[in-house]
């Protein structure tokens, strides 16, 4: 069977940005920025997209053009038994879009809320008994998507979905910089305290959310390369994408910060900030239900379209490794997701279904989200920075470049980026351990 390719550079990039921007930048960026110093985390962060996101990002990109296969297909003929990273690589990240998943369940269940002009709180709403249900309807809409294949499905959806993001965000940008006070939290937001960038634990959290943010060293970047077409420019691209990406989870930032000083919140409350905090506040101000509505309608169309990124790297491996067309292997998928999904679901419905007494989304996210995808991301680019010959993967990023930066990104990813991913690992499991 002929690889399906994308039909166009632009629809290819708008994928690429509907990967990358996801509940990483909207939902996590400001409140990691406001955890972690304000202005000061924005120093390191821009360090750790530049110097390792993105080398990766074209490591992965170049790997998957080389090879024209899933993370499996590409990994077995580097070596053989790389196989098994390979299928390492799409057990997590499944695991992880079971529960990515059910965020973006609640994120609909949030806007249809908004839509029926009803007020309802995170907490009342994740004790009802149908919450789950919003989580099997994402999931079918994902696996309805990726079914119809690479153009008709996640290009189309991307072409509709990252540009009417980009107007939704850019509305709100200009709803909350017109707050009264919002400035004193821009201030914040942006005017570096030099002296936190001695604190550790501040680079830890930014090598994080940059390799979350752009979906590096999870084989979906790899997937998308696999798709491509040999006069792109890798370079190029992938600047372009994480520009994209960095400007969305700056303008994030604009808007949380703003909302924040205006209405005298914590930035630092953390995940809730989104479900109820947001909220509260939309519930007090004119025009507050447009407002939600717009939020709740942006953050479901970047989510969504990273849930679909995440699905289609299973979809390929299965298509290239087993006798099973699209059709049958999302089906097959999309069911497996259900089902490792529901008890992260279950664990905010009226059942609260828990382990060792906490939600199982809360230990699912800590062990596969925190640990698991720093953890395959290390053995997925080490098998290749350090397996594959570096001079063919130099010259695939440099094909049709401006700036010829092929060594510098293999240089980076054989030494830099492990001992990268080996730290945040480390941090992580002192946090946990501690
Ligand atoms: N980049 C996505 C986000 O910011 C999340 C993601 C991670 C998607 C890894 C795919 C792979 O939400």
């Amino acid at each position: 069977m002929v690889r399906e390719k994308w039909s166009s550079r632009i629809g290819f990039l708008l994928a690429g940005i509907g990967s990358a921007v996801g509940l990483g930048n909207v939902w996590r960026f400001p409140y990691i920025v406001g955890q972690n110093g304000g202005g000061a985390f924005l120093i390191p962060y821009l360090i750790s997209v530049f110097l390792f996101g993105l080398p990766l990002m074209l490591l992965e990109f170049s790997t998957g053009r080389l090879f024209k296969g899933s993370v499996v297909s590409s990994l077995k003929k580097i070596r053989k038994k790389f196989k098994w990273i390979g299928i390492a690589v799409v057990s997590v990240l499944t695991v992880v879009l079971s529960y990515y998943l059910v965020i973006t369940g609640w994120i609909l269940a949030f806007f249809t809320f908004t839509l029926l002009g009803r007020e309802t709180s995170f907490e009342s709403f994740a004790q009802t008994y149908f919450s789950p249900l919003f989580f099997v309807v994402v999931t079918i809409a994902a696996s309805l998507i990726v079914m119809r294949g690479v153009r008709k499905g996640i290009e189309k959806t991307s072409k509709i979905m990252v540009p009417a993001l980009g107007v939704l965000l850019a509305v709100m940008v200009i709803y909350s910089l017109s707050l009264p006070n919002a400035m004193d939290g821009i201030t914040f937001y942006l005017t570096p305290d030099l002296s936190k960038l001695s604190d550790s634990s501040i680079w830890a959290a930014a090598f994080g959310q940059a390799f979350f943010s752009l979906s590096v060293g999870s084989g979906i970047l790899l997937t998308y390369g696999s798709y491509l077409e040999e006069k792109i420019s890798l370079v190029n691209s992938s600047m372009l994408i994480t520009i994209f990406d960095l400007l969305v989870s700056f303008m994030s930032g604009l808007i949380v910060f703003s909302i924040a000083s205006s209405f005298g919140f914590e930035v630092a409350a953390g995940p809730k900030l989104a479900f109820s905090t947001l909220p509260q506040v939309f519930d007090k101000v004119p025009y507050g239900f447009f407002l939600e509505g717009i939020f709740f309608l942006l953050l479901f169309f970047a989510a969504l379209t990273s849930a679909i990124s995440m699905l289609e790297i299973g979809v390929a491996v299965l298509i290239d490794e087993t006798s099973l067309d699209r059709f049958k292997s999302t089906s097959l998928l999309s069911s497996i997701i259900l089902v490792l999904g529901f008890p992260a679901a279950l664990s905010y419905s009226g059942i609260s279904l828990q382990f060792t007494g906490r939600p199982v989304l809360d230990l699912m996210d800590e062990t596969f989200g925190s640990f698991g995808i720093p953890l395959t991301a290390l053995l997925l680019s080490t098998s290749i920075s350090w397996f594959l010959d570096n001079l063919v993967i130099a010259e695939e990023i440099n094909k049709n470049a401006k700036w010829k930066i092929g060594k510098t990104v293999v240089f980076l990813t054989r030494y830099f980026i492990p001992i990268v991913l080996l730290y945040v690992l480390l941090t992580r499991l002192h946090f946990y351990l501690v």
